[in-house]
């Protein structure tokens, strides 16, 4: 029986270094005001599921692009749970989008010319970025319910990671 260990980035099939997202998308937040930033991040979201789409249009086989698809579905979750604790969330995005186009720009570059097993851990580590920022906002929430829509995502944030790096592990072991 082969071993399941998997220790992302130690992987011999990543060895280059990657993008810190944080470190990226820090000034991004920073410029936004702390009320709007979960919405910011809905729309990161909304980018992302095209992103798994995209990857499930290419995917090898069903199984594949099944668990991408359900990891769009989750980040599409995520936006519309964030964005219904916002009466005016498209307005709001729409407005914060004319501030700081670079998101889009930043999207599309930090995965650009990149070998897949690298976008994938790249994405794995914005969902584990994702979970601990929702759950930062779960703690300073100002209401219960907008605290367990945030403890949601963040939980729907993490089962996108696993199986991301589920299906990176399976790959490192083809390649390793
Ligand atoms: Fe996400």
């Amino acid at each position: 029986m082969r071993s399941m260990i998997y220790k992302p980035f130690e992987s011999r099939c990543l060895t280059d270094e990657l993008p810190n997202v944080s470190e990226i998308l820090r000034p991004l937040l920073q410029r936004t005001p702390p009320e709007q930033q979960p919405l910011l991040i809905a729309f990161a979201e909304r980018l992302a599921a095209e992103r798994y789409r995209g990857w499930a249009d290419g995917a090898a086989d069903e199984a594949r692009k099944s668990q991408l698809l359900a990891c769009a579905a989750r980040e599409d979750e995520i936006a519309r749970r964030i964005e219904s604790l916002y009466p005016e969330a498209a307005a709001t995005e729409r407005e914060l989008l004319d501030k700081p186009p670079e998101l889009e720009e930043i999207n599309r570059s930090v995965f650009a010319d990149r070998p897949l097993a690298q976008q994938f851990a790249i994405q794995a580590a914005g969902e584990r970025l994702g979970a601990a920022t929702w759950r930062a906002f779960a703690a300073a929430a100002q209401s219960d319910h907008a605290r367990q829509a945030f403890l949601t995502c963040a939980e729907l944030e993490e089962e996108s990671a696993v199986a991301l790096e589920t299906l990176l592990a399976a790959d490192c072991q083809i390649e390793g």
